[in-house]
């Protein structure tokens, strides 16, 4: 009924532009219509224990392990390294504050700290939904089956805040309370609804395609796959490209086309979906998520079947011979003998050379592609200024539209150089097309509304400077943000605490 029900409106889409005969009724177009798919009632038969600190005595390896997560405590403000993604997010809460991801026992002191969720004073005030929590810890799948999901996302993010308070742990991967974990095997488990319907429709995506091309594709169904994609699938819980869909703002992956940039790209346009209309240009944006698993399954490795878990959460051995797996998900290059040696006869030094020329290489690509669409949103912003009308500019902001997508895809997907580093120069490639395409139509309009070109670029070589032009007082920001840290955040914990949510000795950062 939904893919029906979809496959009707790109049809729509199709012959309306068909009719038009011409690329601008591309903008005329976008208007959000939402996909039909299912909000699903509470499941009292889910139950789920997210305290981790339970499972410290039985598991005491794989905790310990786990609990080593903390070790990546190294906090990078990517936006103050690169000033360019305050323009780049002009209009947007990214611009005023974007991170390198750390260890996942940071993931809820992050969160809150972040700029971009405000400082709200009740559970009803904003700036963002429930839907930022979902990708923080076991909390959240037990809150969905409670809740259902409309009670869980239907809200503002602060109602979770005494809820959501155990880091990434055990039941976001594990069936705590099967049979199998308590024999000690991994019993695999994904909790959340929209994950489940995502690899579901992804599945039927990919089937749809090999079945054209007359190849195999293995299942990607999660309850019905092999272990091999299970063991990756685990991490597309979270590690992967989404957007907040409706009104209730539920969480809801873009893959009913497949995964690669242009699949997405085709999805969000079908369904005239943006994220936010850029303060600068007016156009109307995407912003990309992390879609780890969507690039890793597209390399390499993910087409040999070598998953995350190869790499990331090898098998070691404890002080007497056993075998178990290495809960500290860091950088594989610091395990080496048991992660790239299993397979690899190379030396360390000579595979970290590689990674790190394509990493060189890619960041390269990356910030020529950053240049040309900053330019873009000024030379819009001119043209705008200078009179442009809408119909003349439709265009141009669509080509900055698929422009800034296509970085932000490659940009987002945190480890892409070593996870498909082909993938990523062809993504970075075809953005500087669609970028060119954009500042070559601008051109055209400067020069018809007699605007001197070049334009010029305000100075926006610190973040101060670039904060400044783009209208923020960081200031203001980020003392609203303390006043939340030294009030609100506390009142969570106790309340937390006294209701059995949040361990008393909890490891999760708070
Ligand atoms: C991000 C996902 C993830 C988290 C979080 C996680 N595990 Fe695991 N766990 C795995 C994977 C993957 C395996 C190995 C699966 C395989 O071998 O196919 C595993 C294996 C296990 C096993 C089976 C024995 C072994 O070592 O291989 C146990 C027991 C286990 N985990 C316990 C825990 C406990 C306890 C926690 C919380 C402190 C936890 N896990 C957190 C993903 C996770
Ligand atoms: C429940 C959501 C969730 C799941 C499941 C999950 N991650 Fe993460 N991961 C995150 C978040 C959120 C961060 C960033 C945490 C922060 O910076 O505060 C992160 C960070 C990371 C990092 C950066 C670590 C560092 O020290 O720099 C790696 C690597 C990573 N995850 C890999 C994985 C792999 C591999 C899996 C599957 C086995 C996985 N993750 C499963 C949410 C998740
Ligand atoms: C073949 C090994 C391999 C596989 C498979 C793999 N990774 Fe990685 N990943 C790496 C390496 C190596 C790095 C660090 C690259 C570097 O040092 O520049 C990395 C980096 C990352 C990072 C960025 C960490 C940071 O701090 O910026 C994330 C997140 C991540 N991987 C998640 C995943 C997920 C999720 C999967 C599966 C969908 C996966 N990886 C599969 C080897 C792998
Ligand atoms: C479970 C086995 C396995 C592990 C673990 C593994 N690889 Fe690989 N690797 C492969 C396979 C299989 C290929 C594809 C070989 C081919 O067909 O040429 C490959 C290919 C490569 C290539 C060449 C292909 C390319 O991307 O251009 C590089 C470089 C590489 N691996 C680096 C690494 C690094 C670095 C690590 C550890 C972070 C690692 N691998 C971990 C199995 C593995």
């Amino acid at each position: 009924m939904f893919i029906v029900n979809t496959l009707r409106k790109s049809l729509i889409l199709a012959a309306s532009f068909a009719a038009l005969g011409a690329y601008n009724s591309a903008m005329a177009e976008m208007v959000y219509k939402p996909v039909e798919q299912p909000v699903e009632a509470p499941n009292p038969n889910l139950k789920i224990e997210a305290v981790n600190e339970k499972f410290a005595e039985k598991y005491p390896k794989q905790f310990q392990s786990w609990k080593a997560t903390e070790k990546g405590d190294k906090l990078i403000y990517a936006d103050e390294e690169d000033p360019r993604l305050i323009v780049l997010w002009g209009g947007y809460a990214f611009s005023k504050e974007y991170n390198a991801p750390r260890g996942h026992a940071y993931a809820i002191k992050d969160v809150r700290d972040i700029l971009r969720t405000g400082a709200p004073k009740t559970a009803n005030d904003g700036p963002q939904p429930m839907a930022c929590w979902t990708c923080k810890g076991p909390d959240v799948p037990r809150l969905i089956a409670e809740w259902g999901e409309e009670g869980y996302f239907n809200a503002k993010w602060a109602k979770g805040g005494a809820e959501v308070v155990n880091s990434i742990g055990c039941a976001d991967c594990h069936d705590t309370t099967s049979k199998d974990f308590a024999e000690g095997k991994p019993a695999l488990r994904i909790a959340r609804p929209h994950v489940l319907r995502a690899l579901d429709h992804l599945n039927n995506a990919l089937q749809a395609k090999a079945k054209a091309a007359g190849k195999e594709q293995p299942n990607l169904s999660f309850n019905t796959a092999a272990r091999t994609e299970q063991r990756a699938e685990i991490c597309a819980n979270c590690h992967v490209e989404y957007y907040f869909a409706g009104d209730i703002k539920q969480v809801t992956f873009p893959w009913n086309n497949g995964q690669t940039v242009d699949d997405i790209e085709k999805y969000y346009d079908d369904i005239g979906f943006s994220d936010w209309t850029h303060s600068l240009s007016k156009a109307p944006m995407l912003k990309a998520q992390h879609p780890d698993f969507e690039i890793w399954s597209l390399g390499m490795h993910g087409k040999n079947g070598v998953t995350c878990i190869d790499c990331h959460m090898p098998k070691v051995q404890d002080a007497d011979g056993k075998v178990y797996t290495d809960h500290q998900i860091q950088n594989p290059f610091d395990a080496f003998d048991s992660t790239c040696a299993n397979c690899h006869d190379q030396s360390k030094e000579k595979l970290k050379d590689i990674v790190a020329s394509r990493k060189k290489d890619v960041k390269d690509v990356m910030g020529r592609l950053e240049d040309q669409v900053v330019k873009a949103h000024f030379e819009a912003k001119a043209a705008w200024d200078a009179g442009a009308t809408k119909e003349e500019m439709e265009a141009a902001l669509m080509d900055i539209r698929h422009a800034q997508w296509r970085w932000d895809y490659a940009a987002a997907s945190h480890g892409g150089h070593m996870h498909a580093p082909d993938v990523m120069l062809r993504v970075l490639g075809s953005g500087i097309d669609k970028a060119a395409d954009a500042r070559t139509k601008l051109a055209a309009i400067l020069t018809k509304h007699g605007v001197k070109t070049p334009v010029e670029i305000p100075d926006i070589s610190t973040a101060e400077k670039a904060w400044k032009v783009m209208g923020i007082d960081i200031e203001k920001e980020r003392q609203a943000k303390e006043e939340f840290l030294k009030t609100v955040v506390p009142q969570w914990e106790k309340e937390a605490k006294a209701n059995g949510k949040l361990a008393e000795d909890s490891v999760t950062k708070q």
